[in-house]
């Protein structure tokens, strides 16, 4: 319940201006998001890597509703591809769509995606792409299949929660799609979302399977453990080297998980977010785990 009301939170925009003023706010932000420039990003990068871990590189923002604000972000992420081929830094860059415009224009959007993803390809990394509420699903879907073949190293973020994932995928097995797969982090209505958490899991298990046998470079991108081990066991039963998928995880969320599964070997990269646009990306982690309330709302009344 608290969950859903938070989901909901993070889409009003009245409250997003209000919370993003407390500067007591900003303890809890440190924990999930590296700083508010391009360095601390970069940084946090760089301490990853020192540990074998390479990076998801996000620049915070969503939701983007004219033309100049999606021009912006563009430059911002060019910006970064740019420090990523100074520093040499192990990481991709991932990438909202309706940060890029795809809410009111499809076209530029695929624009400045296609130049990001040539940017990133002659800089040595690689564009990801974030799945996003359920209204966007259908366009994500098309853009992704439209540069794929241009950009094989395009990687489609897909939602187990989603009752329509299964299909999307079959309908994408002639491409062997390259994805990362997550649970699914949107407030979305039973009619379109599984909202049992064990059915999720079961879902995401089946697609993992899917992955594995249809799937190019397969990212398992979750902090539950379980899934996790059965993911190793899937890839191990099917054949696939511990080098042909990735595990992927948050900043600040089970580190100590991370560290230990690129300690034994396995290729894991760690997302890490950084920007002021956090106010939306910091409800979801806080939805997604009752303890992070308690801990934020500690934060609030200073104990
Ligand atoms: P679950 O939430 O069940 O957590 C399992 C365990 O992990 C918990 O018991 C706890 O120990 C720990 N944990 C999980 N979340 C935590 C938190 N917030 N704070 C502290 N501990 C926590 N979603 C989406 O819709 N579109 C997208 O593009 C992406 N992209 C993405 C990239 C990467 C790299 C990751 C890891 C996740 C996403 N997600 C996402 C988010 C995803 O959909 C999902 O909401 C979260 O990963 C939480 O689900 P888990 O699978 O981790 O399991």
């Amino acid at each position: 319940m608290l969950g859903r009301i938070l989901l909901w939170a993070a889409e009003k925009s009245w409250i997003q201006e209000t919370v993003t003023r407390w500067r007591v706010t900003r303890g809890v932000v440190d924990r999930f998001v590296a700083g508010s420039d391009l360095e601390d990003a970069i940084n946090a990068i760089k301490e990853l890597n020192g540990v074998g871990i390479g990076g998801i590189l996000d620049l915070l923002g969503e939701g983007v509703t004219d033309p100049d604000g999606a021009a912006v972000a563009a430059g911002e992420y060019l910006a970064s591809i740019k420090r990523i081929e100074e520093t040499g830094i192990d990481t991709t860059v991932s990438v909202k769509l309706t940060q890029l415009g795809l809410a009111f224009d499809k076209g530029a959007c695929i624009d400045h995606l296609r130049r990001l993803a040539a940017e990133a390809e002659a800089a040595g990394t690689s564009v990801e792409i974030d799945m996003e509420q359920s209204d966007y699903v259908s366009d994500t879907l098309d853009v992704y299949r439209l540069l794929q073949s241009d950009f094989p190293k395009l990687r489609l973020a897909i939602q187990a929660y989603l009752r329509r994932t299964p299909v999307d995928l079959e309908e994408m097995a002639d491409i062997r799609p390259r994805i990362r797969l997550v649970k699914g982090a949107y407030a979305e209505p039973e009619e379109l979302a599984l909202h049992k958490k064990r059915e999720i899991k079961a879902q995401f298990s089946f697609l993992a399977d899917w992955l594995f046998e249809k799937g190019s470079d397969p990212a398992l991108a979750t902090h539950d453990g379980e899934l996790i081990e059965g993911a190793l066991k899937a890839a191990r039963l099917s054949g696939v080297g511990d080098e042909d998928f990735e595990i992927q995880m948050l900043y600040g969320i089970r580190a100590d998980l991370q560290r230990k599964l690129a300690g034994m070997g396995f290729r894991v990269r760690t997302y890490v977010p950084f920007g002021s646009t956090w106010y939306p990306y910091l409800t979801r982690r806080l939805a997604e785990r009752p303890a992070n309330v308690r801990f934020f709302l500690r934060a609030l009344i200073g104990r």
